[in-house]
């Protein structure tokens, strides 16, 4: 328990002698005195106890519980976590128990013992202390788990689900997608998840760097190693030492560097270029490419063994036209942001906007989408952007389905999620647009695996 802030205990109590003597008996708590319901309100909205003591029989009925009772109720109603101690006559348990009933959380009879009852009022705090710290732990493990990622396709959430679940492992991913899907999003999720966090996030595009450069980019060099080489150079693993490497494009990484690669995954020890000395790293990997690299096995473009290595977990990021409703959510998002960005105070979507956003395939994905919004959200000549101002063809209609269920149940599901999209989290708006009530929404929403 800690000293230097004493915790507020609120003692509902209308004898004034009793009132000095729990003060006193209490006093490693800041004891606050109310004597009738009225003012333990005042109290209780000012100093937020944890614990209150309340006796049953309050002014102006100090003979029955019914104000007494009435106040513990009000309690619940304002702050439903308050512990709330009942104190009642000797040959009361009848009212002991009502008041349990009502969601008390313990009594003590009158005349009490201090000891009993200092022992329960810890007790209370105790459980109230327990029970914050447990939602704490809760909402830190969802609200922002992914943070920076938007979407409410049932897949990506799953996908959302196993990066919380790898993030805390040291085991190598790897994230397959097309261009644009949100793969370097994920990877940094995934090290901001991890207890790596704390450490560098090092990202090496394996693409972007010719073959040659590549080999001391990723392991460094010793002075000398070739002309040029003026002074030891730390590659990217070793920078990355403690943290994350984000090997990004690995399907262009050369056959060459492969087995260089491989060899470090299975040593964990690097030699810079020109180097004799082996240096132990400690990374956790994290890989991306748009590349199907079964097929470069097949063909002989990427080593098979290395493949497992790298893939102990794989995640396959959805392109954006799989994701229903995302791309109208997202386009909300961006535009909310951009607005931001641009000072340019709110901005809004108009419905024919939505209606070529949603249409459109996005063959560049997300990035497609955040730059069609950034454009959009500059060029527009009023606080709305409409269809010219988002500047894209209307794409091919989707192809249809199979049988009359699953086309019913797909038309409804990708019903709601537009809906959802467009309404950009109002629900009660999303039902009137669907026609239903709200809980017939919710259950639609239950139904498809939606937020
Ligand atoms: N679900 C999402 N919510 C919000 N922003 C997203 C989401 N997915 C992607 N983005 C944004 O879209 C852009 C592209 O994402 P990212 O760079 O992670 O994709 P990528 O798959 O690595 O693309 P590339 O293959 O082109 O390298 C980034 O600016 C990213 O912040
Ligand atoms: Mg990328």
């Amino acid at each position: 328990m800690t000293n230097e802030t004493r915790r507020p205990l609120l003692i509902v109590e209308d004898d004034p002698a009793l009132q000095k003597q729990m003060r006193w008996a209490f006093d490693k708590y800041e004891t606050v005195v109310a004597a009738d319901r009225e003012s333990a309100i005042v109290q209780l909205r000012r100093h937020e106890p944890a614990v209150v003591t309340m006796d049953l029989g309050l002014p102006p009925h100090p003979d029955d519980p019914t104000e007494g009772l009435r106040l513990l109720d009000e309690i619940h109603a304002l702050a439903p976590d308050t512990k709330v101690i009942v104190l009642t006559g000797q040959n009361d348990p009848a009212n002991a128990l009502k008041a349990i009933g009502l969601g008390a959380h313990d009594f003590c009879t009158k005349p009490f013992e201090p000891e009993i009852l200092t022992w329960t009022i810890d007790r209370a705090f105790r459980v109230h202390e327990l029970q914050e710290e447990n939602r704490r732990l809760q909402s830190a493990q969802q609200a922002p788990a992914m943070s920076g990622i938007i979407t409410r396709d049932p897949e990506m959430q799953r996908i959302c689900r196993t990066i919380e679940k790898v993030a805390p492992t040291s085991a190598t991913v790897l994230i397959l997608g097309d261009s644009g899907t949100g793969k370097e999003l994920f990877a940094r999720a995934l090290h901001d998840l991890s207890p790596r966090q704390g450490r560098r996030f090092v990202a090496i595009n394996c693409a972007a760097i010719p073959e040659t450069l590549l080999e001391s980019e990723l392991f460094g060099y010793e002075k000398g190693a070739y002309t040029g080489a003026a002074k030891q150079t730390i590659g990217k693993i070793e920078t990355a030492h403690g943290g994350t490497l984000f090997l990004d494009e690995i399907g262009d990484l050369p056959v060459s560097l492969q087995s260089k690669l491989l060899r470090f995954l299975q040593e964990r020890v690097i030699e810079r270029v020109g180097g004799r000395q082996e240096i132990p790293v400690d990374v956790r990997i994290v890989c991306a490419t748009h590349q199907s690299l079964k097929d470069q096995i097949v063909s002989g473009k990427f080593r098979e063994d290395l493949y497992y290595r790298l893939a102990e977990i794989v995640v396959e990021v959805p392109p954006l036209r799989a994701r229903k409703g995302d791309a109208a959510l997202l386009a909300h998002g961006f535009a909310r942001r951009f607005a931001a960005e641009q000072r340019r105070g709110a901005m809004t979507l108009l419905p024919d906007a939505i209606a070529a956003i949603e249409a459109h395939q996005w063959p560049g994905n997300i990035r497609e989408l955040e730059n069609v919004i950034k454009r959009a959200v500059i060029m527009a000549e009023s606080s709305s952007i409409n269809a010219a101002d988002i500047g894209i063809a209307p794409g091919d209609p989707e192809p249809s389905a199979l049988n009359l269920r699953q086309v019913r149940d797909d038309a409804e599901r990708s019903a709601v999620l537009r809906v959802l999209g467009r309404v950009n989290g109002n629900l009660s708006k999303a039902a009137d647009l669907l026609g239903v009530s709200r809980p017939t929404l919710y259950d639609l929403m239950h139904r498809f695996g939606l937020k």
